[in-house]
């Protein structure tokens, strides 16, 4: 039996009436102005998490009392100081791993930290559309360093980014890495660029490494921080199992921090968010993921290339119009609609009445309009049917 079979990925389980916000949320149809939608947007996975964690996480529940959770402990820690090692060959150390209760939380909390309202925070658009809301709900203002996309490949505009960086209201750069949407694995050289400039003028790196351990073959996820000690001084890495694994309704992460004056104050910003105590079920998770659980994520890694090879092959024979940005790490796909020159609002109505929901380009910023990201973290039968949505909803054009 292949590791792929073992864990079947290929079952469909109704995810209808769990609450959730992919499947059957009321937000869902209100955002999407539809029903009967089959989902490939938000970034969660239809699969089951690996059955350890099911087996740990059940157990825990029988106990029947959940009262508050202590802080992360000594094996817990253990347990993440050895994933980075084993699979990265990066040590970091106990006292700078610290819980929040998400990435997209802990960015918050360093943007109210670490930047004045009306200070600049550099993005890479198209970008995770909850960085731009995040940063303009705390009276911050997006400075956009859009990327370049050439030949179906996209790269970082080192000029533009140069001159936005020197900007002094610019106080933090925060990297996607890996990239979502557009799927780029950084390399050494891009990220060096970029940390070299950040240290230059003083400008503080977010690296927000969720997506680190989907990696396609043939490519490598560097922790930004690994690569020098002013590095890891300047950058605060915002980590999580919860993409791996598909945990992310159990609201845990771990923000990872060299820096001893930055840890302490980035500690100082969950305290005044009242966001210190964890929720029971998610450091588990995670521990019993990360110790016991690899051999679950090769198998994922392996099915999800596959339904990209899926997803190209019938784009290419039945859709030609549609191009794809070849994904180099993560569970998501960047489709090209632009050939059919339609504007993003119209495309993503024509999806909505052939009942598809896909996350719309024009959501992620500067460069995302005439774009859709489809989330290929779902069983192939799944995926098929949502090809055969989008080839009616494009039919006609
Ligand atoms: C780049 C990136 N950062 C953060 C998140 C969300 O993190 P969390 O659920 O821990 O807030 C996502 C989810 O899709 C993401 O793609």
């Amino acid at each position: 039996m292949n590791a792929q079979n073992k864990w079947n990925f290929d079952t469909v389980i109704d995810r209808i009436n769990t609450d959730s916000i992919k499947w059957d949320s009321a937000f869902l149809k209100e955002y999407f102005k539809g029903e009967d939608l089959l989902p490939l947007w938000v970034a969660d996975m239809d699969f089951q998490s690996p059955q350890p964690v099911i087996d740990a996480l059940v157990k825990r529940a029988k106990h029947g009392i959940f009262g508050y959770c202590a802080e992360s402990s000594e094996d817990y820690l253990n347990t993440v100081i050895s994933w980075f090692n084993r699979r990265y060959g990066w040590s970091i150390e106990k006292d700078w791993i610290i819980y929040s209760p998400g990435v997209v939380p802990a960015c918050n909390y360093i943007y109210q930290r670490f930047s004045q309202p009306g200070d600049k925070i550099i993005i890479q658009e198209p970008v995770y559309y909850p960085f731009a809301r995040g940063i303009t709900a705390n009276g911050r203002i997006v400075e956009s360093n859009q990327l370049q996309l050439e030949n179906n490949y996209y790269t970082i505009n080192f000029t533009e980014l140069e001159k936005q960086l020197k900007d002094p209201l610019s106080k933090i750069f925060v990297l996607c890495s890996p990239h979502n949407p557009v799927g780029r694995v950084w390399k050494k050289e891009e990220l060096k660029q970029i940390g070299d400039l950040c240290l230059e003028n003083e400008v503080l790196v977010i690296a927000d490494e969720i997506h680190c351990d989907l990696i396609y073959p043939g490519f490598k996820h560097i922790p930004f921080a690994s690569l020098s000690n002013d590095f890891a001084q300047n950058s605060i890495k915002t980590s999580s199992g919860t993409k791996t694994f598909n945990l992310a309704g159990l609201h845990y992460s771990n923000a990872i921090i060299p820096n001893e004056k930055l840890r302490e104050d980035f500690k100082a910003q969950c305290t005044i968010n009242a966001a210190t105590i964890p929720n029971v079920f998610g450091g588990l998770a995670l521990q019993v993921a990360y110790d016991q659980c690899e051999d679950w994520l090769e198998a994922l890694i392996d099915y999800i290339v596959e339904n990209f090879k899926y997803l190209q092959d019938y784009i290419s024979d039945k859709l030609p119009d549609i191009s794809i940005i070849p994904p180099e790490g993560t569970y998501l796909a960047w489709m090209d609609f632009r050939d059919y020159k339609l504007e993003g609002k119209k495309l993503q109505k024509k999806l909505i009445e052939a009942k598809v929901a896909l996350d719309s380009g024009y959501i992620f910023g500067a460069g995302g309009d005439g774009f859709e990201r489809i989330n290929i973290g779902c069983p192939r039968e799944t995926l098929h049917e949502a090809l055969v949505r989008i080839s009616n909803a494009v039919k006609d054009f």
